[in-house]
């Protein structure tokens, strides 16, 4: 069943002792959707995680030992041990933007290939964070709990009445694609637009998005809503934790749908708790799928991580870390490779 038909197209990057005699053969510890599960069927030996639920560390250890590729998600975490046991392993997909779940340095030591999902669900992420801002200041949780209860008795001139959006001050912090489709939501809502980020954008772009530079401490002390949209690496983790949310205003609004660690959660809850800021709205946490109690208040809105969660978008990530697996055992080069000095 396996015979033979990768051989002919040896490429410079797959070691000899790749050479495969046979279709590489890939596990995938997710069932992805069905068209990118047809596209990897095809040209592959792909067996799929059946679910329900995840695997298991151990689960996804044992079959990545014979695998020849691995298609994961950003829960798998792709570390040193799991690759010392995966001693066929070339290539690495991972179904998301971030990569903060694979060891960049441990793969590279073994010249592991690894792919990322970048471009396709900035515009997805960025209509989930306004999603959230939107919920939190105008409490549309709590108001849809009531009007779900069946206990509304009456229109009260000062019933669920939040903050106004519109014309205020937005901070975005991170200004990569994602935070620049937030920032282009915000025109449509006549906001101030103010921006930190590890570089200053082209001009252009600051004058097209209407959005002004500020060193971090500058934005946090002059918005009203602030939006994370970094990476998770060492020097974002916690980047928001106390002193950060003593800078805030009282009447500020925070909303994560970046990656949980860059909020120190256990400061958040302080902050919210003592009113040092009017509310969050969280899609990422710092122990995911742990949340911890602090949290469960009416002036935060939560969500459980669902950023890119679009059937398009998920569609089209999936497909992308397949035809990322396809390209490499054709011999070309994976479109989104995240190091491609493995390589050469
Ligand atoms: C989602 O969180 C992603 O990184 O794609």
């Amino acid at each position: 069943m396996l015979l033979c038909v990768f051989a002919a197209r040896i490429a410079p990057h797959i070691s000899h002792t790749h050479i495969l005699m046979t279709r590489p053969r890939i596990y995938v510890a997710h069932a992805l959707f069905e068209a990118p599960r047809a596209l990897l069927a095809a040209h592959c030996d792909a067996e799929f995680w059946p679910g329900p639920g995840r695997p298991t560390r151990d689960e996804l250890q044992r079959a990545a030992a014979n695998a020849d590729g691995l298609v994961c998600v950003l829960t798998d975490r792709i570390d040193e041990p799991l690759l010392a046991a995966a001693p066929r392993l070339r290539i690495v997909a991972n179904v998301a933007v971030g990569y903060d779940n694979l060891d960049l340095a441990a793969l590279g030591r073994r010249k592991i290939a690894a792919t990322n999902t970048p471009g396709v669900l900035d515009e997805t992420t960025a209509d989930l964070a306004w999603a959230l801002l939107l919920a939190v200041t105008r409490r549309v949780v709590e108001a849809d709990a009531l009007a779900r209860s069946g206990k509304w008795v009456m229109w009260d001139l000062d019933q669920f009445c939040g903050a106004d959006v519109w014309g205020k001050t937005f901070g975005i912090v991170g200004f990569g694609r994602i935070g620049q489709a937030v920032a282009r939501r915000a025109r449509g809502f006549r906001m101030r637009v103010i921006y930190s980020s590890g570089h200053r954008v082209p001009a252009e772009i600051e004058r097209e998005l209407g959005a002004e530079y500020r060193t971090l401490d500058a934005l946090l002390a002059e918005s009203d809503f602030i939006s994370l949209h970094v990476p998770l690496n060492d020097s974002t983790r916690h980047m928001i934790s106390a002193p950060q949310f003593a800078a805030m205003k009282p009447t500020a609004y925070i909303i994560n749908t970046s990656r949980g660690p860059v909020i120190d959660e256990a400061a958040l809850i302080a902050a919210l708790a003592a009113g040092r800021i009017a509310g969050a709205a969280l899609d990422v946490y710092e122990r995911e799928p742990e949340i911890p109690d602090g949290l469960r208040r009416p002036n935060v809105v939560m969500t459980p991580h669902i950023g890119s969660a679009s059937i398009e978008t998920r569609t089209k990530m999936a497909t992308i870390a397949v035809e990322n697996v396809i390209e490499f055992f054709a011999g070309r080069r994976p479109p989104t490779i995240l190091n491609p000095e493995v390589l050469s």
